[in-house]
């Protein structure tokens, strides 16, 4: 027997249509996906040819991915899915505990294989003209007793001054503005890097023809992305952003969050940078 599609027992069919073999995580993940897709399409009366421009979305962001371009997750961050999961999970986390520092999204950029460097290194491979050099410092700590972490790692990425991040840009050199630093006897991590400044996400693809559809800005404030990692402690992936950024309010893809944002300061006698950043990062087991 079919029932009318306006009628939500068609979604009760196709749901019941999983069968045993299912996990029940994912029986209850496709179940809501499904209930969700069918309302969104029944309350807007989602026309055919609606459907279809979401659908070519879909496949041209697809066709444009490869291991140097996620456009997915670009399209998911330009609609703040990214960072909805993002609050969700640290909310869960911070339920079970005190605040650590706050997470962010991973964003499309991160390398898995970017190399170690020494404590100090300049990251600045290809130095921009407008390059304002920012000594990076700070210590790696357990939340609750405050007692530096040692060997603990910390990782970096950024972009250039001219929006792009290296893999994204062939005037860079590989591993440009990236490192992986391992935290001494005291816990400390310090790195030359370049002050962020704002950039647009790609925009020449779907998240960017969606950002235009939705009359929105494809720009994201001033940042640097973190993850810090040590044994036993639960991994920490997040951005700081610069408190002076215009863009820190109207993020493209939602991920300020108010105790991530930072003051760069003046940084007197040192001829290598002009600026200094100190930065404390505080991981939870
Ligand atoms: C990033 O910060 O690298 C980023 C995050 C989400 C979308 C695009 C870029
Ligand atoms: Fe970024």
């Amino acid at each position: 027997m079919t029932t009318h599609r306006f009628d939500p027992a068609f979604t009760d069919n196709v749901i019941n249509a999983m069968g045993p073999k299912t996990t029940p995580r994912l029986r209850k993940l496709m179940a809501g996906l499904i209930r969700h897709m069918h309302d969104f399409a029944r309350e807007e009366e989602l026309t055919v040819d609606e459907w279809m421009a979401g659908v070519q979305m879909l496949n041209w962001a697809g066709r444009m991915s490869d291991d140097k371009r996620n456009e997915g997750q670009l399209v998911c961050d330009v609609l703040g899915l990214e960072s909805l999961v993002d609050e969700i999970t640290f909310t869960l986390a911070e339920e079970a505990q005190d605040a650590p520092t706050a997470t962010a999204i991973l964003g499309p950029f991160f390398r898995a294989d970017t190399p170690y460097r020494e404590n100090g290194e300049d990251i600045v491979k290809t130095k921009p003209a407008d390059a304002e050099m920012t000594f990076m410092h700070g210590r790696v700590v357990d939340f609750q007793t405050k007692q530096p972490l040692v060997g603990a790692t910390v990782e970096v990425w950024q972009a250039s001054t001219n929006g792009l991040y290296e893999q994204q840009d062939p005037e860079q050199v590989e591993f440009n503005l990236r490192g992986k630093f391992k935290t001494d006897e005291d816990g400390k991590y310090s790195f030359y890097c370049l002050r962020p400044t704002p950039y647009p996400v790609p925009n020449d693809g779907p998240a960017g023809k969606l950002l235009e559809l939705m009359d929105r800005h494809p720009f994201r404030p001033a940042h640097i992305h973190i993850i810090a990692t040590y044994d036993n402690y639960r991994p920490l992936t997040t951005q700081i952003f610069d408190r002076k950024d215009k863009y820190l309010d109207n993020d493209s893809v939602f991920a300020v969050k108010d105790s991530l944002v930072v003051d760069f300061v003046p940084r007197e006698n040192d001829p290598q940078a002009a600026i200094e950043l100190k930065y404390d990062v505080k991981l939870v087991k």
